[in-house]
C-alpha cells in the first residue's frame, strides 16, 4: 500500500474513532492513540525522510493536510460533547416545582401555658381581667403587707429564695427591701390595690419560686394563679359561687368542691379547697390518697390588715382572694401522676396535648 493510501485510510479511521467517542474521556483517549507522539500520524510524518525526496513532498504535505483537519475534527467534536455533558447536568438537577414542600414542625403553647390561658378565659367570661407583678419581688409585698411576722417560718432562707446572700446574717426579722424570687402570686393583690381603687376583679397568673425538692407533687419553681375581688358587700358565699363555677368550668359538671378551714396569714376566715377525685369518682383511690378528694387552691376573704397596707378603705369594702398552682390543675386535669414530667422537656411526652 502507498503512503498515500495510508494516509488516505488513516483520514477514515479518524473520522469514525473521533465521530463515535461519546464523552469526553473517550474522546481524549482517542486523540492520543490518533494524533498522539505513539499515534499513527506521527508515524507517518517520522517516516517522511526515509521516503524518496519525490514522494516526500507530496506525502508530507498529505499528512500534514489530514494533521490540520483531525485537530479541526478534534475541537468541533470536543464542543459537541462538552454541550451534551452540560446540557446532562442540567438536566439531573433540575427543579421539580411540583414536588411537596418540606414541612416544618409546628410549635405549640406548653401545657401548662394552655391550662392557665383556659383559667384566664373562664374568669374573663365572669369580668375580671390580668394583672402581672415581678418575679423578683419586695418582701414588703411578698411577706409584709401580706400579713406574715417576722418571725414567720416561709421567711426562712432555708424556704425563700433570697437575691441577696442573707446565711451568716444574723439580723432579726426581714428588711423591708430585701428582695426575694416571690413564693407566691399574692405579692400582685397588694400592688393591684395599692394602684387601683375598687371594685377590682383581677387574676395574676406566674411564676413563683420555693427551696422545695421537686416530688411528684412539688416543683421548686411552679406557676399560679392569684385571683382578687375587692367591691362592695363581698361575702363567702361570692367566693364559694365563684370557685364551684370555676370548677366545673374546668373539670367538668359532676365534680364536686369542698371547702376545709385552713390558715393564710393575709386571709380570714381562709380555706382549703378540694376537688372530688377524677379517676374514682370520690370512693378513693391511690391517686387522691384513698380520700375521694384532691386539694386544688387556697382561698380566704381579704384579712383587713392587708386593706390596711394597701390603702383600702375597710369600712367601704369586703374581698376575697384564691390561690392555685396551674401546674397541679394541669396534672388533675389529665391524670398526670407526676408533675416533675411537665417541665422535664421530654417532647414525647409534651406532643399529646
Ligand atoms: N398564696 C397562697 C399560697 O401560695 C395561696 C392563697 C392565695 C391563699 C390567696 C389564700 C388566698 O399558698
Amino acid at each position: 500500500m502507498s503512503a498515500l493510501d495510508n494516509i488516505a485510510q488513516l483520514r477514515e479511521e479518524i473520522q469514525t474513532r473521533l465521530g463515535s467517542a461519546s464523552n469526553l474521556s473517550q474522546l481524549e483517549d482517542e486523540r492520543v492513540s490518533l494524533l498522539g507522539r505513539s499515534g499513527a500520524l506521527t508515524a507517518i510524518l517520522r517516516g517522511l525522510g526515509s521516503l524518496d525526496p519525490a514522494e516526500r513532498g507530496v506525502v508530507g504535505k498529505a499528512a500534514n493536510e489530514l494533521r490540520v483537519e483531525a485537530e479541526s475534527l478534534l475541537e468541533a467534536r470536543k464542543a459537541q460533547l462538552s454541550a451534551a455533558a452540560l446540557d446532562a447536568k442540567v438536566a439531573a438537577g433540575r427543579l421539580d416545582v411540583s414536588l411537596p414542600g418540606r414541612t416544618m414542625p409546628l410549635g405549640a403553647a406548653h401545657l401548662i401555658s394552655q391550662i392557665r390561658d383556659e383559667i384566664i378565659d373562664i374568669f374573663c367570661g365572669i369580668g375580671y381581667r390580668v394583672a402581672e407583678g415581678p418575679e423578683a419581688e419586695l418582701d414588703f409585698y411578698n411577706f409584709t403587707a401580706l400579713n406574715h411576722e417576722p418571725q414567720h417560718p416561709a421567711r426562712s432562707a432555708s424556704d425563700t429564695f433570697y437575691l441577696v446572700d442573707r446565711s451568716d446574717d444574723e439580723h432579726e426579722g426581714p428588711e423591708p427591701s430585701e428582695v426575694v424570687l416571690r413564693t407566691h402570686t399574692s405579692p400582685v393583690q397588694v400592688r393591684t390595690m395599692v394602684r387601683d381603687e375598687p371594685p377590682i376583679y383581677v387574676l395574676a397568673p406566674g411564676k413563683v419560686y420555693r427551696r422545695d425538692t421537686a416530688d411528684p407533687t412539688h416543683l421548686p419553681q411552679f406557676t399560679q394563679m392569684e385571683g382578687l375581688v375587692v367591691d362592695e358587700g363581698i361575702t363567702f358565699a361570692d367566693l364559694r359561687g365563684t370557685l364551684d363555677y370555676f370548677v366545673r368550668e374546668m373539670f367538668g359538671a359532676d365534680r364536686k368542691t369542698r371547702f376545709r378551714p385552713h390558715f393564710f396569714p393575709f386571709t380570714e376566715p381562709s380555706a382549703e379547697v378540694d376537688v372530688s377525685c377524677g379517676i374514682c369518682g370520690g370512693s378513693g383511690c391511690r391517686f387522691c390518697g384513698n380520700t375521694g378528694w384532691i386539694e386544688i387552691l387556697g382561698c380566704g376573704m381579704v384579712d383587713p390588715m392587708v386593706f390596711t397596707h394597701s390603702g383600702v378603705d375597710t369600712e367601704k369594702y369586703t374581698g376575697f382572694a384564691f390561690g392555685m398552682g396551674v401546674d397541679r390543675i394541669a396534672a388533675l386535669r389529665y391524670d398526670i401522676p407526676d408533675i416533675r414530667i411537665l417541665v422535664e422537656g421530654d417532647m414525647r411526652f409534651l406532643r399529646q396535648f
